[in-house]
């Protein structure tokens, strides 16, 4: 039995992320934000002049990670987001990536109590046996405000009907690919935070979680 899990899946700028890094928060639990994976992978390709479209471009820079470069700006832009979605949608890198996820969940760094996740398919196939599932979800017109404020907040300039256009693009093609595509687990809360702030969107997803994850937390062995 791995530590207690909470798998937070979702469409682009739903606030999947944001959530997530409350829920860990709140429970002392680690977050791994998936996408970044995804983020890296395409940066790799993308950087050595390849192709993401292509499985050996793809899969060499998915083996080659760079976790270093998590917090680099360029890892934000739409080039990388649209070439992370092409890179996904690869089933052996998918593979690849899944390994760490998979240890991340099982051995939650610095000796943290349990994991939370975010992605497109933590609750379907990462972990379906996570103890609370959460599929994120707002209209696109408030998805793509709030990305465009986030960019707008790291100096990057965009018009919002752009950023909307690359959100609904993205997850047409998240939501269509053969592999691990972009849905709700059938046992996964749906949180739609179209009218809701982040604070009342985390009471919600808290609302949500506690209840699933409470017999996991009482049977933790104590001392
Ligand atoms: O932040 P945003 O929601 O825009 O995207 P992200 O979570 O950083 O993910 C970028 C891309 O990576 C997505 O559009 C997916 O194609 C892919 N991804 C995935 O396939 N599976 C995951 N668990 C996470 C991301």
């Amino acid at each position: 039995m791995h530590p207690p899990v909470i798998a937070v899946d979702g469409t682009a700028a739903s606030g999947k992320g944001t959530l997530a890094r409350r829920l860990a928060q709140h429970f002392g639990f680690a977050h791994l934000d998936s996408g970044v994976l995804y983020r890296l992978t395409a940066l790799g390709v993308l950087d050595a002049g390849g192709d993401p479209t292509s499985e050996i471009d793809a899969l060499a820079a998915a083996r080659a990670i760079d976790h270093t470069r998590a917090q680099e700006l360029r890892l934000r832009s739409d080039a990388v987001g649209a070439a992370a979605s092409k890179v996904a949608a690869i089933a052996s890198v998918r593979d690849t990536l899944l390994n760490y996820q998979r240890q991340f969940i099982a051995h939650p760094p610095g000796g943290a109590a349990g994991a939370v996740v975010d992605g497109r398919d933590i609750g379907t196939v990462i972990c379906p046996e996570a103890d609370a599932k959460l599929f994120v979800d707002a209209d696109p017109k408030v998805r793509a405000h709030r990305r465009w404020l986030e960019l707008a907040g790291l100096g990057i300039q965009r018009s919002e009907d752009d950023v909307r256009e690359e959100l609904v693009s993205r997850d047409a093609a998240d939501r269509a690919r053969a592999v691990a595509p972009l849905r709700q687990a059938d046992d996964a809360a749906l949180l739609d935070t179209t009218d809701l702030g982040i604070d009342a969107a985390f009471a919600t997803a808290l609302v949500l979680v506690e209840p699933r994850l409470a017999a996991k937390l009482e049977a933790k062995p104590r001392g």
